[in-house]
């Protein structure tokens, strides 16, 4: 590892998550993911055991939350201290850190990294992750930066997949929503692109659908992407259904948001017409209307699920950065 306040150049893992940054899904390959993978169950036995794991005593992680969270942020407590480790955990740090007086990103930084051992991130701005880890020397994690990209949202989203089709390639994933602003769906993007023949059907109002910079990123990596801007071109065959909110934090005004709140609801009729018995539901959460309640009940939903799995793939990640297993 480099110097305290030495600039670092956010790598490729390349096997080898020991004191690296968790910045973007760019950085994986395939096996890098499989590696993951491969450890999650040792995690969920501990979470789902509640065996008191000494994996990370001695250790304290520092949560920077500048954006609201109820699951990134729980679960990532969650999984530091069911392994032992100590938090910082600072929401809303515009009102109860030094942020308040005006001290810079870099300087917060430089201080929590004083404290502690990791910090996982929130931020309002796209780059901010990136930026925060270049103003310190230890493992910096992106709980999501603005509209960009959350990457342990992706891990998690994959590793749910994983679990129930046994293979992340070969797939075929409808994803809905605010495809614009949705971080998670540009995670998910660029997580099934690390794998070979993948479709993601991208469905949302035609203003909401992936900027052209986005799109031409997103479709050199291989994956094929097909927009669609009506709930009759849903293919019958998907294995994922992926549904998430309009990112009403993302627009000028709540006025312009409600626009499309809601244009694409998942309901049982939908299911019935282009659902298929195995298909999986999925949704990053919160969810506030895009997936009627009535659907909780179908074995096909997988959100719940999807989100204690993320309490699992956080707790992995947090062993593998911090620790040489
Ligand atoms: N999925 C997700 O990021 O949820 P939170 O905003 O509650 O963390």
């Amino acid at each position: 590892m480099k110097g305290f306040c030495d600039m670092k150049e956010i790598t490729q893992i390349k096997g080898d998550f020991f004191g690296k940054d968790i910045i973007t899904l760019d950085q994986f390959s395939s096996s890098d993911i499989q590696f993951l993978f491969h450890h999650v169950g040792q995690y969920q036995e501990i979470a789902d055991t509640n065996t008191l794991s000494k994996t990370l005593a001695g250790y304290i992680i520092t949560l920077l939350f500048y954006e609201p969270s109820s699951r990134t942020f729980g679960s990532f407590c969650s999984a530091a201290q069911r392994l032992g480790a100590g938090i910082i955990p600072v929401q809303n740090p515009q009102a109860v850190s030094s942020v308040s007086k005006g001290e810079s990103l870099e300087d917060t930084i430089r201080t929590f990294a004083s404290y502690s051992d990791a910090i996982v991130i929130r931020s309002k701005e796209a780059g901010t992750a990136q930026k925060a880890a270049d103003a310190t020397y230890i493992p910096v994690l992106n709980a999501g930066d603005g509209g960009a990209s959350n990457p342990t949202q992706g891990l998690l989203d994959l590793y749910t997949i994983y679990q129930s089709v046994k293979r992340l390639d070969n797939l075929t994933v409808v994803a809905t929503g605010d495809i614009l602003h949705s971080r998670t769906i540009h995670s998910l993007i660029q997580g099934l692109s690390l794998f070979a023949k993948n479709t993601i059907y991208l469905l949302s109002p035609k203003e909401l659908r992936l900027s052209k910079e986005d799109y031409k990123k997103f479709s050199g990596n291989g994956i094929v992407i097909k927009e669609i801007f009506d709930a009759d071109q849903i293919p019958t065959h998907a294995h994922v259904w992926y549904w998430n909110r309009i990112q009403k934090e993302r627009f000028a005004t709540q006025k312009e948001a409600e626009k499309y709140t809601n244009r694409f609801v998942l309901t049982k009729e939908l299911l019935h017409k282009y659902g298929n018995k195995n298909l999986m539901i999925m949704d990053p959460l919160p969810r506030v209307g895009e997936i009627d309640e009535a659907v909780d009940q179908d074995p096909r939903a997988y959100y719940f699920k999807q989100m204690r799995n993320g309490l699992y793939v956080r707790m992995t990640l947090f062993s593998l950065i911090l620790k040489r297993l």
